[in-house]
């Protein structure tokens, strides 16, 4: 499947003597394509982040095809996005209907779709905890963070939030401002309401040094310490409220590296925020929609939230809609009036259309069940091979979001070179198993930069969950062999 290059094309606007033309022609090499890409797009997203970035050329199922038709297994479907699969055919089907009657409309105008599926999110919501609320849509998973933010405001008057280290909600300058990493914001300036960053229950490098046999939540209970008395700085003993507004949690840290906390830590977290005035945002961009077996990760941990802010999968990645859902009383006409927020492709067509298709998937088949049971398998598997490979340091989950962390062979030091090597290593394609070639998507998170975030597809068929074992294995060993 070899595709027209920029050749001639590139070289031509390379030297300023004839406009740029859409290359569709002249047969080329990835190669040349590269060399256009490395003169016409902005490297300031992740792209470069490779050392060779790829392109792929097709994709079905667990699957992108690279242009010689080589099969690489996504064990990452676009960060969680496309948690039903590649060109997912009802998905698929739902936006061409859509396509061929009602693909364009502006927001302030109503089609059904979108109220159909706001109806089943709050009504998938109330049955997850137990709450009426109402759905608002946005454009993109940060937007969907910043409206959050501005209902936090609108209900509160206050802005200061906490958030978690390690924590990850976007780049835009709201989101960027509770994202803990400093380095996201470093080249921007002040960020005058920056959140206040607290450890995240992160047992296998407990940030105080405990064992969570032992612990008793001991860092849940460093958070409630700060409401002991008013001279901690973060409440008033006049009002009992806090100078905080809110706190913003992701349930399992998602680029934090797949970070599962114990059970109790989010019901002690909930409760102390309901006794002091603080809403609990739960944002699920990147493990909604059944990564972890529920509609919300959140729903595991006995605690509900005000807000909740969800993109990513709700289109299995087909369309950026994104959006939040909330409490009716934060949400409902009175607290928050027409106009208060606004974007041209919120609720659009062909969004709402693949997002209602997917809710009707999730509906009628048992996901619950099934991502349990494959989570469990895929778990055992990456067990087994932690036990032949000493550097996978931990080995954890929950449903299909899982993580493997990786490290020395003293199994702990954090070791991002091998990690690093490992994820090259899949993207270059030539991995040899039982006599066919194979590449493998992976993407590493983690506070080091070291875990290895597993989000395969929900309907991953089980031997392709061993196949995932089996490369996996595969790459570890060349990686080890080539760093001797
Ligand atoms: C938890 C979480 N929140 C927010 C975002 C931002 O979403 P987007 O990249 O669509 O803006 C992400 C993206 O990875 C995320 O994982």
């Amino acid at each position: 499947m070899e595709r027209g290059a920029p050749g001639d094309t590139a070289r031509a606007w390379r030297t300023g003597k004839e406009a740029m033309l859409p290359p569709h022609s002249a047969p080329g090499s990835d190669a040349d394509w590269l060399a256009l890409e490395a003169e016409v797009c902005s490297h300031g997203d992740t792209v470069h982040y490779a050392r060779q970035p790829r392109f792929f050329a097709r994709s079905h199922g667990s699957y992108l095809y690279d242009n010689r038709d080589t099969p690489y297994l996504d064990l990452q479907m676009w960060y969680s996005a496309v948690n039903l699969g590649y060109g997912n055919e009802r998905v698929n089907a739902a936006v061409a209907r859509q396509l061929g009657t009602l693909p364009q409309l502006a927001p302030q105008y109503l089609h059904y779709e979108r109220v159909e599926l706001a109806a089943r999110l709050v009504d998938g919501t109330r049955r997850a905890f137990g709450a009426a609320g109402r759905v608002h849509f946005d454009v993109g998973g940060s937007q969907a963070v910043e409206d959050a933010l501005k209902l936090v405001r609108l209900r509160t008057g206050r802005q200061r939030v906490y958030a978690f280290e390690g924590g990850y909600h976007g780049r835009t300058l709201g989101a960027s401002a509770i994202t803990s990493a400093y380095r996201y914001r470093e080249p921007f300036g002040e960020f005058g309401d920056r959140a206040e960053f607290v450890p995240f229950p992160y047992c296998f490098r407990c940030p105080y040094g405990k064992r969570r046999e032992t612990c008793e939540l001991y860092c849940v209970a460093q958070i409630e310490r700060k409401f002991e008395h008013p001279y901690t700085g973060a409440w008033s003993s006049r009002t009992g409220r806090s100078e905080f507004a809110a706190f913003v949690v992701e349930p399992v840290q998602g680029t934090g590296g797949y970070v599962v906390p114990p059970p109790g830590y989010f019901e002690r977290l909930a409760r102390l925020c309901r006794e002091h005035g603080m809403l609990l945002v739960d944002d699920e961009v990147q493990m909604g929609f059944y990564r972890t077996g529920r509609l919300w990760a959140l729903e595991h941990f006995d605690a509900q939230p005000d807000v909740v802010a969800f993109g990513k999968a709700l289109t299995n990645g087909l369309n950026p809609l994104s959006g939040i859902w909330a409490r009716e009383e934060l949400i409902g006409p009175d607290a928050f009036p027409p106009g208060t927020t606004h974007s041209t492709f919120a609720a659009n067509p062909l969004g709402t259309a693949a997002g209602l298709e997917v809710m009707k998937i999730f509906e009628e088949r048992d996901y619950a069940l099934a991502v349990e049971r494959k989570g469990s398998y895929l778990l055992e598997l990456l067990r087994d091979l932690a036990r032949a490979h000493p550097e996978i340091g931990d080995v954890d989950g929950l449903g299909l979001a899982l993580r493997l962390e990786i490290c020395q062979a003293d199994g702990y030091t954090p070791n991002q070179e091998l990690a690093d090597a490992m994820f090259q290593r899949g993207l270059a394609g030539d991995l040899r198993i039982g006599g066919r070639e194979l590449g493998l998507v992976l993407d590493i998170g983690g506070y080091y930069k070291n875990v290895i975030t597993l989000a395969p597809s929900l309907d991953i068929a089980d031997e392709d969950l061993e196949l995932a074992r089996d490369l996996l294995d595969l790459v570890l060993i060349e990686c080890k062999q080539s760093d001797r």
